[in-house]
């Protein structure tokens, strides 16, 4: 049987496909906690202003978050610097 033919019956063509693949429309990220702890970073701004710590480390002295895969730890890092509490982007310990 000719390539064709066998194409024909067998349901395959040697074509490439006009078919597109549906685009994936991309969410742009958005990170606001530690997902570990589910702490959100804006109620751990308020118990950093309530209590006057400005390390992350003096934050977890008064609420517990960020001891698992502290994935979370340049956002909260960055959240006592600036005050960002909700992120679009990747942020890497830098430490
Ligand atoms: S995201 Fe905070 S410890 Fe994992």
């Amino acid at each position: 049987m000719q390539p064709a033919a066998q194409a024909a019956t067998s349901g395959v063509s040697d074509r490439p496909s006009r078919t597109l693949a549906p685009l994936r429309v991309m969410r742009p990220i958005r990170i606001n906690r530690c997902i570990c702890s589910r702490v959100l970073f804006s109620d751990l701004k308020e118990d950093a202003a309530a209590h006057g710590v400005d390390t992350l480390e003096a934050l977890q002295a008064v609420r517990e978050f960020g001891v698992n895969c502290r994935r979370c730890h340049p956002y909260v890092r960055r959240m006592l610097q600036d005050g960002t509490t909700e992120f679009n982007e990747i942020l890497q310990d830098e430490r």
